[in-house]
C-alpha cells in the first residue's frame, strides 16, 4: 500500500524531528560532517545561483549556508516542527508545504532546486516532472541521495536510524532505487544534461552519496 506508506514517510518526520535537528546540528552523522555537507556545497558554489530552492528542507542547514553565501534561499518542508526549527534558525524563508501541494504562485522561480537527501518516496516522477514549473529558463536540479551502490531494481525498505545517537522514535519507510532508476526517472520527466558525481568516503574509500546535476532539455531561445 504505498499510499500508506509514504504517509508514515511525512509522519516519521514530525515524530524525529527533534532527533534529526539535534543529529544535524551536532554533527552526529559522520557521512555528513566528512563527505555529503561539503559535496552539495561545492554542487552549489559551481551553479553561482541568485535564488536556490531547498526542497525538503529538514531544519534548514543548507538554506543558512547558502544565504551567508549571498545565495536567496526558500526551504520547503512537509513537517511543521522541522520548519519551525528552521524558523528559529533565521536565516531564509521558510515554508509548511509537501511536495503534493508545491505552489510555484507562492514559491516562484529558482536558478537551483536542490533535494539534500530528501527524495524518499515512490512518487518520484511526477515530482520530478511539476519541479519543471519551479525553474528559471535555464535552471538546475541537485539532487544528492544515499548511494545505491550497484543494486539493481527498486522497492520500499525501512531506516531506524539507529546510528543516530537516539530521539527516533518513529522507523521511515524509504523507496530505494538504483542508480538506472534516479537516470530514467529524471530523463522521462523532462530533465537532461545529467553530470552525476559519486563523493568518497576519505576513511573507507566507498561511496558515500550519488550527487546528480540536471538540467532543462532544452536550451532556452
Ligand atoms: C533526511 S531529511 C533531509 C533534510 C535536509 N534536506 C538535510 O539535508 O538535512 C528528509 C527531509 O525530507 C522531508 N520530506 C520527505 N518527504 C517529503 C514530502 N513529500 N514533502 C515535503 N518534505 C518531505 C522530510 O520532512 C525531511 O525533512
Amino acid at each position: 500500500m504505498p499510499e500508506d506508506r509514504a504517509t508514515r514517510l511525512q509522519d516519521s518526520w514530525i515524530h524525529n524531528a527533534a532527533g534529526w535537528t539535534a543529529a544535524v546540528r551536532e554533527g552526529r552523522i559522520e557521512s555528513r560532517r566528512l563527505v555529503t555537507d561539503a559535496a552539495i556545497l561545492a554542487a552549489i558554489r559551481r551553479h553561482r545561483p541568485a535564488r536556490l530552492l531547498d526542497l525538503g528542507c529538514g531544519e534548514g542547514w543548507l538554506c543558512r549556508a547558502a544565504t551567508a553565501e549571498g545565495i536567496e534561499a526558500t526551504g520547503i518542508d512537509a513537517s511543521a516542527p522541522l520548519i519551525q526549527a528552521a524558523q528559529a534558525a533565521a536565516g531564509a524563508q521558510y515554508h509548511v508545504m509537501s511536495y503534493d501541494q508545491l505552489d510555484p504562485a507562492v514559491l516562484g522561480r529558482h536558478d537551483l532546486l536542490v533535494c539534500n537527501f530528501a527524495l524518499l518516496d515512490d512518487r518520484l516522477p511526477a515530482l520530478l516532472q511539476r519541479l519543471q514549473a519551479l525553474r528559471t529558463p535555464s535552471g538546475r536540479l541537485l539532487i544528492q541521495t544515499l548511494h545505491p551502490g550497484d543494486a539493481a531494481g527498486q522497492g520500499w525498505r525501512e531506516e531506524r536510524f539507529e546510528a543516530f545517537g537516539g530521539g527516533f522514535p518513529a522507523a521511515m519507510p524509504w523507496y530505494f532505487r538504483s542508480r538506472d532508476a534516479w537516470l530514467s526517472a529524471l530523463r522521462d520527466a523532462g530533465w537532461g544534461d545529467i553530470v552525476i558525481t559519486e563523493p568518497i568516503h576519505p576513511h573507507t574509500g566507498a561511496r558515500a552519496s550519488l550527487l546528480l546535476d540536471a538540467g532543462p532539455t532544452e536550451t532556452p531561445a
